[in-house]
């Protein structure tokens, strides 16, 4: 693993501004270096929290949360809810499958609607790239993006980098930001919003992106991001401190991209041979759902001195509860934060 950079909190953010002066939480392509690790530091609190047998904080009695799901969800959704919830909110989830929707409501509708109830909060997961902040227009509260078409996945990217910076502080390194590493995400980066911000959350914390995917499943003009492009796995994996896979998106596929999930495994699944290309110390991640067999196998999943996919599922509940407590300090008065727009 290669060495990293350490600095003191103090000096991480610019005197005298606002440290999230952000109404809603679209994409970290909104956010500065300084406002990302804000969230991270804030998140810590939560992760001992967590950790404890009462595992309740009353800071947002009153406020009403709703989650609007408008695709599948376990991870984000429930993980909203426990945030929501440890917080002493009111939290309300609206699946998309059993609401008007179903009967021609339109999106704008349905989020004028959700805003004549009050909320204090909106969680919006939806198919379209774009609908949160289609939604964050229309309403008078803070919107959070839990996943937008293949725009951005915000929460995801933030929980993945607490989840990483845990385990390399774990082995000793003072770890602030991820100067020096060498990340390599792998699988259906054309389709993906976690492929997104991960790889801006990444690149603003310091590391090095590697991005590896079949021609057809890398999005076209990629390399402007700042990625370092790949379609050869075993290339991309040497020397890499950190591999994250990811699923085939099956559901936002238009057509054939790949010939066979038998071939895709055989030249783009993590095996264990093929995770011996890394370095030795490497870790392994996956935002989940997996399809074992198929991105990745269980000998490299459940590896348990090298896996943190069950802390990255952990730190999501903290970086929900930091996301929802920061959003709301405005809506509660908290001393400093009436400049949040
Ligand atoms: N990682 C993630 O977004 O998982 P869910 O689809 O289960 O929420």
């Amino acid at each position: 693993m290669a060495s990293m950079q350490t600095q003191p909190s103090a000096a991480r953010y610019p005197a005298g501004a606002l440290a999230f002066p952000h109404r809603d939480l679209i994409g970290i392509g909104q956010l500065q270096r300084h406002e990302i690790l804000f969230l991270l530091d804030e998140a810590e609190q939560w992760v001992v929290l967590n950790r404890q047998t009462n595992k309740r904080e009353d800071l947002l009695g009153g406020l009403t949360i709703i989650n609007a799901f408008f695709e599948n969800s376990t991870r984000t959704l429930l993980s909203f809810e426990i945030a929501g919830k440890r917080l002493g909110a009111d939290v309300v989830n609206m699946h998309a499958a059993q609401s008007s929707v179903k009967k021609g409501e339109t999106l704008i509708d349905t989020a004028i609607t959700l805003n004549a109830m009050r909320a204090d909060a909106i969680v919006i997961r939806h198919g379209s790239s774009g609908a949160t902040q289609l939604i964050a227009d229309k309403v008078d509260c803070p919107v959070l993006n839990a996943g937008d078409g293949q725009h951005e996945h915000p929460t995801q990217a933030l929980l993945d980098a607490l989840a990483l910076r845990h385990s390399l502080q774990e082995r000793g390194e003072k770890a602030t930001d991820f100067t020096g590493l060498k990340i390599v995400i792998c699988g259906d980066i054309k389709h993906s919003r976690v492929a997104r911000s991960n790889l801006l959350c990444l690149q603003a914390l310091g590391a090095t992106v590697r991005l590896c995917a079949p021609p057809a499943l890398m999005p076209d003009g990629i390399e402007a991001m700042g990625a370092e492009v790949f379609h050869d796995f075993d290339r991309a994996l040497q020397g890499a401190d950190v591999v994250m896979m990811l699923r085939l998106q099956s559901e936002r596929m238009n057509g054939q991209f790949i010939p066979s999930e038998r071939e895709y495994h055989h030249l783009y699944g993590l095996t264990r041979k093929r995770f011996e290309n890394a370095a030795a110390d490497a870790l392994v991640m996956h935002p989940g759902p997996m399809n074992r067999g198929v991105e990745i196998d269980s000998e490299v999943a459940d590896m348990i001195d090298r896996s943190i996919i069950t802390r990255q599922v952990e730190m999501g509940v903290a970086i929900r509860m930091a996301a929802l407590d920061v959003l709301t300090r405005r809506t509660r008065g908290v001393d400093g934060w009436e400049n949040a727009r």
